[in-house]
């Protein structure tokens, strides 16, 4: 599990009053000057020269850098801008999150241990002050996240800013400590999902994210089963099985269960979990080989996400499930041509082993129909080059033929952070996954390229009729440019949008 590197708190002092060694403010583009006469005062009496010398007005995601000092203390004044106001009359809080990683990272190139944020007004963003404290909180979390464990030398590593103070004006007190807790409740699976799938692959193979899960059940009182590879041969999951047998490592399939109120609506989560995918017999070439560490993020998303709902306890109930193996070639393993008979039955040719996320979802996804009555059923996998091509990093492909549940997700996206872009699932597209000797095929016909669209109609084999929404994030789980927030390795892309889409089931 990875740890917060912060402790977050509301400070008793006014702004002027601040100790820390470092403190943000975050400005509308072209802000009165005015308002910050009282700082200026404080810390810096050339404030405003200093900032038109600069042209700094408070453009989205400029920033401006000043030295202060009150007495024989000395702070790092930082201001970002937020841009002006869209046309609804808000800022996008995208771009506050942006600012925040931004003044997250100022500090840290600083080296400043301490930092005051003088949190803006709420309204700017639509927000109330439950959810700016939140935002602040898991975005400033998320930015201090780093995977430097392997790294022996101390001055590579990064100095951890090891307090945070929120500046607020009135009385919202409660609201904002509520917001530190359950941003410190997010923060904390999305960044245990980023430590998961950086971990090398040797580090966190199947076995691990099931006792990762185990842990976590056991901990928060969540049922949760493991079902190892001779029992997924025997119940005839025969697509998980057949990706697990190059590998010397056996495949699990991890369910864990949510109940929080009997006779609420029940939904599912499905997370793809291939802790490495060389392609198997179809074997990757090294540089698509490289990042395949990543391929368990669905996986990690999921239970991670668990995590956060065990403490937080939304009223619904919710199944998290888990395949999980290795993607390896052997003498052993699946060959192009080999035909998978999944646990509802159906069949698919496997022309191509590198096509084998399809493979363990099916059975993942089948069993979660059979055995729970599901309002909503999600799955999270990174699944396709073809989506992360389509959308590029800052997109999570969503593909569904149920309006209403898009409708749900895409609203718990925007709210989260974690932005998806809707591709259509049409049925003609069918017709790209025949198979003259199976029900079906593992990869599509190339005439129909969408490769991101036929992944998603081969799964759609498998969900009978639940509403079902499928998010392939192969583009937007790892090294995501441009993110101030994110670094160089995983995101935890998903994490906050599960939790956001429980919460706010109703
Ligand atoms: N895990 C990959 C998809 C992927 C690509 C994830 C890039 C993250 C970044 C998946 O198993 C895969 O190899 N898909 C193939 C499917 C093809 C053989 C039909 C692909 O996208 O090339
Ligand atoms: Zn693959
Ligand atoms: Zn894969």
């Amino acid at each position: 599990m990875a740890t917060l590197k912060v402790t977050v708190k509301i400070s008793p002092h006014a702004i002027v009053e601040q100790k820390t060694d470092s403190i943000a403010f975050f400005v509308e583009q072209d802000f009165d000057i005015q308002e910050m006469s009282a700082v200026s005062k404080a810390f810096f009496p050339a404030l405003s020269h200093a900032m038109s010398k600069q042209k700094f007005s408070g453009k989205a995601l400029s920033s401006l850098v000043v030295p202060g000092s009150s007495g024989d203390k000395v702070t790092d004044l930082i201001f970002v801008g937020l841009g002006k106001k869209n046309k609804q009359g808000v800022i996008d809080p995208e771009i506050y999150r942006k600012a925040l990683g931004a003044a997250a990272r100022i500090v840290e190139a600083r080296k400043g241990r301490s930092l005051s944020v003088q949190l803006p007004k709420a309204s700017l963003f639509g927000f109330n002050e439950y959810e700016l404290s939140k935002q602040t909180t898991i975005t400033l979390q998320m930015a201090l996240y780093h995977f430097d464990e392997f790294i022996t030398d101390e001055d590579r590593k990064i100095k951890d800013l090891k307090e945070v103070d929120y500046v607020i004006n009135g009385g919202a007190h409660e609201e904002v400590q509520k917001g530190i807790d359950d941003g410190n409740i997010i923060a904390l699976s999305v960044n245990t999902c980023r430590y998961w799938i950086d971990l090398p692959p040797e580090q966190l193979t199947p076995i691990d994210i099931a006792h990762n899960a185990e842990k976590i059940g056991k901990g928060h009182g969540l049922k949760t089963t493991i079902f190892n590879e001779k029992e997924i041969i025997a119940m005839g999951m025969g697509g998980l099985a057949a990706v697990s047998r190059g590998s010397e490592r056996d495949a699990h399939l991890v369910i864990m269960e949510y109940e929080g109120k009997k006779g609420a609506p029940t939904i599912g989560f499905v997370g793809k979990g291939i802790t490495f995918d060389s392609g198997g017999l179809s074997i990757k070439p090294a540089a698509s080989m490289e990042t395949m560490k990543e391929d368990m993020s669905g996986a990690a998303a999921v239970i991670a996400a668990m995590l956060a709902l065990a403490k937080l306890k939304p009223e619904i109930n919710i199944v998290a499930l888990t395949p999980l193996s290795e993607n390896l070639p052997s003498g052993k393993a699946t060959k192009p041509g080999d035909i998978a008979r999944f646990y509802n039955g159906k069949t698919a040719e496997i022309k191509n082993t590198d096509a084998e996320g399809r493979l363990i979802l099916a059975d993942a996804l089948s069993y979660a129909v059979k055995h729970y009555k599901l309002d909503a059923l999600i799955d999270l996998a990174t699944l396709t080059g073809a989506c992360a091509y389509a959308l590029g990093p800052h997109f999570t492909g969503l593909m569904s033929q149920h309006d209403e549940f898009t409708q749900r997700v895409c609203q718990a996206a925007e709210k989260s952070g974690d932005k998806v872009w809707r591709l259509p699932l049409p049925d003609e597209y069918k017709a790209a996954i025949k198979s003259p000797v199976a029900d079906i095929c593992n990869i599509g016909s190339p005439k129909y390229m969408a490769g991101a669209v036929t992944a998603a109609l081969f799964l759609q084999n498998f969900v009978d009729k639940v509403p079902w929404v499928h998010l392939d994030i192969a583009g937007t789980a790892y090294d995501v440019p441009d993110i101030s927030y994110y670094r160089d390795g995983a995101t935890g892309v998903g994490v906050r949008l599960l939790i956001e889409l429980a919460m706010n089931w109703k």
